[in-house]
Parts: structure tokens; C-alpha cells; sequence
């Protein structure tokens, strides 16, 4: 039987057939606000309170503060988790930062967390590509040893890189969720266009933005090792963070 990874949302964990199959990757791809870094920092509390499983979660977005700051909007005491050891935030400035991916590598080795968050996944693959990365470690094997033609081209290195950032991070003992800018038009499911393919699990967060209402719907577009609800969730963004409308599934919505 395949061991699950519940988010504590129910709606979410009911359309997961019981949860996220442990260890999985997961993409969460949506829009600019369609509530990404809530639905992740959902899983990390939940996590902790519920299950006492702990949480890293590395951003490369928001500060720690302003992490918190949203928290406490949806009355999660982040501080009381962080106190007993249950959840761990990590904000790292890529622009100032070199080392980066060291960084993140350390935190997970020391921290061990059940539970992995990196807020925003193209935001360190963008940052990847356009910097000379490939040169130094994240995959030892995958990257450092091969030999880089002159002609290969940006967009193939920085494929490279990512596919061997993510099949380093399926190495380590955490069910992971990892978070992608998709823009308002387009069929991409992920800003790179491959971490889609590599991950074991995509969940795309769609704002319809119809009128009169806030109308928001969660696809669960692939999730390896399990059955799932295919369908448009409906779900909205509220005082307590993400509430998912499992009960009001959309089949026919957009497409
Ligand atoms: N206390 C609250 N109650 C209800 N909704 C809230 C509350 N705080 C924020 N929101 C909603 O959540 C949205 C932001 O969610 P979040 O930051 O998780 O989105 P995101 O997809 O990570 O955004 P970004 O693309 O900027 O990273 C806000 O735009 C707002 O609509
Ligand atoms: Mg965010």
C-alpha cells in the first residue's frame, strides 16, 4: 500500500484518494496570487500540528517576515511551530546570495524534514540558467563531470541543470512541493517547461476571474502512484487559509 502524506486540507487530501503518495515532488503552478506560498505554508503547519512532522520551507521570494506576516493572517502561530522544532524557514536572496543551492542543500541534510518546501522553483532555475551555475555543484554526477560543448545552448543548460537539481531533491527522505509562475495565457504547465515532466505530481491553481466573483479552481494534473480527481476544484483563499470545494468538482470548465 503506498504510504500517504495527508496536506491536512480536506477537500485536497479526499480528491488525493487520501493524500500526496509520500515522497513525491510536486509542482504547484498558478498565476501571480492564486495562493501558491499559502497552500504550501498550509502543508508545512498542517504538517507540523496535526502529524508533528517537520517543515522546511525555502523561499527565494518572500522574507521570513513576510512569510510569517501572511501566516498570521490565517491565525497560524509560525514562531510556536518554530520553538518546538517543527517547522524551519529559510529566505534566500539569490540576487545576493552565491551559494544558494549549498545553502539549500545543507538545510535539508541538517533539518530533515518530512515535509519540503522551495518557494519559488523558477525563480532558482531562472536564476540558475542566466548565471554561470553549471560550472559549479548541485549534482555532482549529473553536472560537474560533463563535458559542455560550446554550442549547447542556454535553454538546454539550464534543462540540464534543473532536471539534475530535481533528481537530487528526490534523493532526499521529503515529500515536496515546489512552486512554478504560470503566465494568465498559455498551456505550460510549469515557467521552465520541463519540471512538469520530471516531478511526480502537478497541481495547477487557475484564477478564472469571472464576473461577479472570486472564482478560483485546482486541477490536479498529474499525480504518479495514485488515484486522483482529474477534475476543476473549486477552492477560495479564506480567513484560514485554502479551502478546497472537493464536493463541487467542475468537469466541463475551460477546455
Ligand atoms: N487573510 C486573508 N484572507 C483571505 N485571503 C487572503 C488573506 N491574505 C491573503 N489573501 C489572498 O491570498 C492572495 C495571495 O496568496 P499567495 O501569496 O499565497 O499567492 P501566490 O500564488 O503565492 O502569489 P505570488 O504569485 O505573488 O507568489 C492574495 O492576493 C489575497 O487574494
Ligand atoms: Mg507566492
Amino acid at each position: 500500500m503506498v504510504e500517504r502524506v495527508k496536506t491536512g486540507i480536506d477537500g485536497l487530501d479526499k480528491a488525493l484518494n487520501g493524500g500526496i503518495p509520500a515522497k513525491n515532488l510536486v509542482l504547484v503552478a498558478g498565476g501571480a496570487g492564486t495562493g501558491k506560498s499559502t497552500l504550501c505554508m498550509q502543508f508545512l503547519v498542517n504538517g507540523a500540528k496535526k502529524f508533528k512532522e517537520r517543515g522546511l520551507y525555502i523561499s527565494t521570494e518572500q522574507s521570513e517576515g513576510e512569510l510569517k506576516k501572511q501566516a498570521e493572517q490565517y491565525g497560524w502561530n509560525i514562531w510556536e511551530l518554530e520553538e518546538k522544532g517543527l517547522l524551519k524557514i529559510i529566505y534566500i536572496d539569490i540576487i545576493k546570495e552565491n551559494h544558494f543551492i549549498e545553502r539549500s542543500r545543507e538545510a535539508i541534510k541538517n533539518f530533515k524534514p518530512k515535509r519540503l518546501v522551495i518557494d519559488s522553483m523558477s525563480t532558482m532555475s531562472d536564476y540558475m540558467a542566466v548565471t554561470d551555475y553549471s560550472k559549479q555543484s548541485w549534482s555532482v554526477t549529473s553536472v560537474q563531470n560533463t563535458v559542455i560543448p560550446q554550442f549547447f545552448s542556454e535553454k538546454l543548460m539550464s534543462k540540464k541543470i534543473l532536471s539534475s537539481l530535481i533528481n537530487e531533491l528526490k534523493n532526499f527522505d521529503a515529500t515536496a512541493l515546489l512552486t512554478t509562475e504560470l503566465p494568465e495565457e498559455g498551456k505550460a504547465l510549469s515557467a521552465d517547461g520541463l519540471s512538469e515532466y520530471i516531478c511526480d505530481g502537478v497541481m495547477v491553481l487557475h484564477y478564472l476571474g469571472i464576473v461577479g466573483g472570486d472564482t478560483r479552481s485546482l486541477q490536479i494534473r498529474k499525480m504518479r502512484y495514485t488515484q486522483h480527481n482529474k477534475s476543476y476544484l473549486p477552492y477560495e483563499i479564506a480567513q484560514k487559509g485554502i479551502v478546497i470545494h472537493e464536493e463541487q468538482a467542475m468537469d466541463v470548465l475551460m477546455k
